[in-house]
């Protein structure tokens, strides 16, 4: 596990690179632990002035572990949900750099970094109903007030994967880079924002998500519950029956 999340602190900058290439970096509750451990110590050491979060050239992260939505037990504790609150609460500048796929949690943690830089190779999607499932990271609540509430709906239930132009004509992308171009381009930017006064740098990031921290909060609970109910459903567990043994999920029975 300890190469699954690479950490790596490079000119004040702390990079978390998630890194299971062989599984399209699905997230195991071992990865969120590190990755929430990695953004609690870089709030805490002055060292660092900004994070950023990335995965592979071609892949960021096919999002939860289908097989440990599989297991997934009531009452569990959530490394998933703690991993999110950690980079909702996070307190210096989070960038994201993003090629290849982003799927669901790899698509909602970046409503939650400040700063988006994605690949021309990079396709996004949010297929919890799919899944059987409903949206997580506070996305029911962020994405419609950023893009509408019929682009939302249109990226929520059809589940389908979107292009890096439309992520970036939503607003979802700050800028888009070619493919071999991303890592130094975010790189840059991250040079760019170490270089300016980190108090400031800090309470502009506070006042930007203050306005919306508490309905973000009441936001991820809701759908907390809402998303471990349906997870012990019978249309999640066929959706992800289907997944593993490689077949179309059947839901005419629900
Ligand atoms: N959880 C567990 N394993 C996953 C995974 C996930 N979320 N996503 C991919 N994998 C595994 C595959 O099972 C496969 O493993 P195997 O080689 O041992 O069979 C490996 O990663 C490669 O995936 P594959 O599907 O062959 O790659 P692809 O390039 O054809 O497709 C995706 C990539 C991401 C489009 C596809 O894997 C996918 O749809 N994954 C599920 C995404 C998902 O629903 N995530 C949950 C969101 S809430």
């Amino acid at each position: 596990m300890a190469d699954q999340i690479l950490l790596e602190l490079q000119d004040r900058v702390q990079w978390i690179r998630m890194n299971r290439p062989e599984k399209k970096n699905a997230l195991t509750g071992a990865m969120y632990d590190a990755m929430s451990e990695a953004l609690t110590r870089a709030d805490a050491d002055p060292a660092v002035r900004a994070v950023v979060i990335t995965g592979s050239p071609d892949c960021f992260t096919a999002g939860n572990d289908l097989g440990d939505f599989a297991n997934a037990r009531p009452g569990q504790p959530a490394p998933a949900i703690r991993y999110l609150e950690t980079l909702a609460a996070a307190g210096k500048p989070v960038l994201a750099g993003v090629s290849g796929v982003a799927v669901g949690i790899g698509t909602t943690m970046l409503l939650h970094c400040d700063l988006v830089y994605a690949s021309t190779s990079a396709r996004f999607m949010l297929p919890f109903v799919n899944l059987g499932l409903c949206p997580e990271a506070a996305s029911s609540f962020i994405l419609p007030a950023k893009i509408g509430h019929q682009r939302a709906a249109g990226l929520l239930l059809f589940g389908e994967a979107f292009d890096v132009e439309t992520a970036h004509a939503y607003g979802l992308v700050n800028d888009v880079f070619a493919d071999d171009q991303l890592a130094s381009g975010v790189a840059a930017k991250a040079r760019q924002l170490v270089e300016k006064p980190p108090a400031a740098l800090r309470a502009t990031k506070a006042l930007l998500k203050r306005s919306q921290a508490d309905a973000i909060k009441q936001s991820m609970a809701r759908e907390t519950e809402q998303f471990a109910a349906l997870l012990q459903g019978p249309e999640a567990k066929e959706a992800m029956a289907a997944f593993l043994e490689r077949r179309k999920p059947d839901f005419s029975k629900f």
